[in-house]
């Protein structure tokens, strides 16, 4: 029988997990400059956490969760997204009580059952920030700041930021009516889906992709020009501010983003190197959803990044190099206590900072050469019995092709001192 990965899954192989580690570092490497700490919260939650924040009628909830029935009956879900389980974590472990604004970020793995196609998956990681405590639009520029300063760590140009308000729970009743009127007229243009949503989730029929639907919404209710005054001042007030920041944004009044928890700012950032249907990161406000699953009112904004996403259009770009540091010396030894000291000595030259590999079959010289060659390591090592009594072992420099006869320690110096002049 043959086993497979399941589809819409991937394996990282040796090699990517190099750039991949190398990505993660970034992130938390700028995350901490920004003041955020890492929170880890566990694969499975409780299925009832996502339908209650992410919303019943949404496709995450209603068609791409793994949900399942475990062993007690309880049902559980693979999480599908990170906020409603940063929010859980930020109530049940009492984060309430830290100095506001508590600002969390994640690297994860989520699952959602979606069709699998160029950087969409079945399992995938995302990198998430969420800021609890505020209601500042500062908060929210700032959010959007770090988004393009990861970004820009990573070398990526070329960023589109899409950006609107869907209103708060008293301006938006107003504006659903009229665009639930203005859809109604148009019912029969409709897609399918789209019929069914004007009436669950009409919000949801302004990102329809279908072009058919884009025909219609030509004419539709605008969000922004519905906002309360709040609402109105807070969008303005981002707006000024990315302004000063020198980060550039255009305003999509259809983008509404598919999730119920959010209320005012909403927005995404694409690349040029993604389809144009596809985000790089999303996010927004979701003021109400802490209080929403039992906390006391905590007005929050948060985004997350697809990171299969990010390393391809890094990849695509060529916006950044990642250079795995390879295995320095191969030690050659002829088995028996010559391979035992090899094991030893491998390990006095590590403390060194030096990668060492030994010929852990103890087969000689020609076919430690050929082991050496083949993986590009630059230093062979020769330990026999002769070297041994010595205590001065032969050093095969392989780019040079040349060779030492030299103490432990000088072995160490010649490699660090090579080292340090490749640098
Ligand atoms: P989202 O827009 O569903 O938002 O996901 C954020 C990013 O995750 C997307 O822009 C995309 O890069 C990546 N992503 C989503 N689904 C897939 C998939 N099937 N395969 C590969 N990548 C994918 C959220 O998840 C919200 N929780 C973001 C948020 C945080 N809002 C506030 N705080």
């Amino acid at each position: 029988m043959k086993y497979t990965r399941l589809i819409g899954t991937k394996d990282i192989l040796p090699g990517e997990t190099f750039p991949w580690v190398a990505l993660q570092n970034i992130l938390r490497d700028v995350s901490a400059r920004f003041g955020y700490h890492e929170i880890i919260t566990p694969l499975i939650e409780t299925t009832n956490l996502f339908i209650h924040s992410v919303g019943d009628v949404t496709d995450i909830v209603s068609k791409e969760m793994y949900s399942f029935k475990d062993k007690s009956e309880r049902d559980i879900t693979l999480k599908p997204e990170g906020t409603s389980s940063v929010v859980r974590a930020y109530l049940e472990n009492h984060l309430t009580d830290l100095s506001k604004p508590v600002k969390l970020y994640y690297i994860d793995r989520f699952f959602r059952y979606e069709k699998p196609q160029k950087g969409r998956y079945r399992e995938f990681y995302q990198y998430g920030a969420e800021c609890f405590g505020s209601d500042s639009p500062a908060v929210d520029a700032e959010v959007i700041q770090l988004a393009f300063h990861l970004l820009l760590s990573m070398g990526m140009k070329d960023l589109i930021l899409q950006l609107n308000s869907i209103g708060c729970p008293s301006c938006r009743p107003r504006y659903r009516e009229q665009l639930v009127a203005f859809l109604k007229l148009h019912e029969n243009e409709l897609c399918s889906e789209c019929k069914l949503r004007a009436a669950t989730n009409p919000l949801r029929v302004l990102d329809c992709k279908k072009e058919s639907c884009q025909a219609v919404l030509a004419g539709v209710p605008i969000t922004t020009n519905h906002l309360c005054r709040d609402c109105a001042q807070h969008f303005n007030t981002l707006q000024e501010l990315l302004t000063a920041l020198g980060l550039p944004f255009q305003c999509n009044s259809r983008l509404v983003r598919g999730f119920d928890y959010y209320n005012r700012t909403v927005f995404e950032i694409s690349s040029i190197f993604l389809g144009s249907q596809s985000a790089l990161l999303g996010g927004g406000r979701y003021d109400d959803l802490v209080e929403m699953l039992g906390g006391s009112p905590t007005p929050a904004v948060g985004f997350a990044m697809g990171l299969e996403r990010a390393m391809m259009i890094i990849q695509e770009s060529n916006s950044m190099a990642f250079v795995e540091p390879s295995t320095t010396l191969w030690i050659a030894n002829f088995g028996g206590i010559t391979l035992t000291e090899s094991l030893s000595i491998a390990n006095q030259i590590r403390q060194a900072g030096i990668r060492v590999e030994v010929d852990l079959e103890g087969k000689g010289i020609k076919k430690s050469l050929e082991s050496a060659l083949k993986r590009g390591i630059p230093y062979l090592l020769i330990i026999g019995e002769d070297e041994l009594k010595n205590r001065l072992f032969t050093l095969k420099d392989l780019q040079k092709k040349d060779q030492q006869s030299l103490t432990l320690q000088e072995i160490i110096g010649t490699i660090q001192n090579s080292q340090m002049n490749s640098l």
